[in-house]
């Protein structure tokens, strides 16, 4: 499939699931690991206030999280339903001084913005993993830390390549037999059409490579949902026993930085500063 094909087919899935993706980070245990993991270290790296540009915004979940704080946001995405979602939540919230810009455009071209204009730059939950061309990838990330103040931190989140191999055990024997199986064992591409849209998963190290070799410092990387990853049925059972899940979380909490458990996340967080 051609990249055109593919770009085509990723923005038509999140057209398509607009409310989802605004239930998504709310919705069970394994995406309140994934949102409030991420939550965590925004806390932590972000700057007490300032302008944050949040690329891949989908409908706004984590922009609307942190204009609720001191921070003035900028929402960036392909896919225009996701942005008329967001437009019609800001008039509705009355936080038009708070989310000062909903762009269209694709993240390897931010050309809307100048550069070293924000405080921080986040891109959370896997906006660049749908970047299907590695070219553009290493675009994106350049443009990423191009509109970055210097001294900002920039947050990237993906989906983890070894991590799938664990869906593959638990819930997706049948894609084993699948024709694109083997070229996602080599490269991390997948094509998308079994339940989920086009993506390239990456190894850590390649997520960490792509952001030092375009300049960055890198801070860390983290396990969003770490040991949990792909055992949603699992975890639904852990959170219903709310002593044991507190215990989970705590776990979790303190080996969210070990690569153990960041190799196997679902998704990896990565945080670089823009020197
Ligand atoms: C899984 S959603 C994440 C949304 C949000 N950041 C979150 O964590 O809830 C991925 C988003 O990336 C957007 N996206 C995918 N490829 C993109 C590209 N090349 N340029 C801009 N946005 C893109 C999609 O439209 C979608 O809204």
């Amino acid at each position: 499939m051609s990249e055109a094909d593919l770009k085509h087919k990723i923005k038509s899935y999140y057209t398509e699931s607009v409310k989802e993706e605004w239930r998504r980070l709310a919705k069970g245990p394994i995406s309140r690991l994934e949102f409030e993991t991420t939550i965590r270290f925004l806390n932590e790296y972000l700057p007490k206030s300032g302008s944050i540009l949040d690329a891949g915004s989908g409908p706004g979940r984590y922009a609307f999280t942190l204009a609720k704080k001191c921070y003035k946001l900028t929402l960036f995405d392909f896919t225009p339903a996701n942005l008329d979602f967001a437009r019609r939540k800001i008039k509705r919230d009355n936080m038009q001084d708070r989310i000062i810009g909903t762009v269209e455009g694709t993240l390897d071209d931010l050309s809307a913005f100048e550069s070293n204009s924000f405080d921080a730059v986040i891109c959370l939950g896997g906006p660049l993993s749908h970047v299907m061309s590695e070219k553009k990838r290493r675009k994106a990330a350049k443009e990423l830390i191009r509109v970055a103040k210097h001294g900002a931190p920039i947050f990237v989140s993906v989906m983890n390549k070894m991590s799938a191999m664990m869906g593959f055990v638990r819930l997706f024997q049948k894609e084993l037999a699948a024709q694109y199986f083997e070229g996602y064992l080599k490269n991390g591409d997948y094509p998308g059409g079994y339940g989920f849209t086009a993506y390239h998963g990456f190894q850590p190290e390649e997520l960490r490579g792509l952001f030092a070799k375009a300049g960055t410092k890198i801070v860390l990387t983290a396990a969003l949902e770490g040991f949990g990853s792909y055992s949603e049925k699992d975890l639904k059972k852990l959170y219903r026993n709310k002593k044991r899940w507190k215990i989970w979380v705590r776990a979790h909490n303190s080996t969210v930085t070990h690569p153990s458990s960041v190799g196997i996340s679902q998704h990896i967080l990565l945080i670089c500063r823009k020197p």
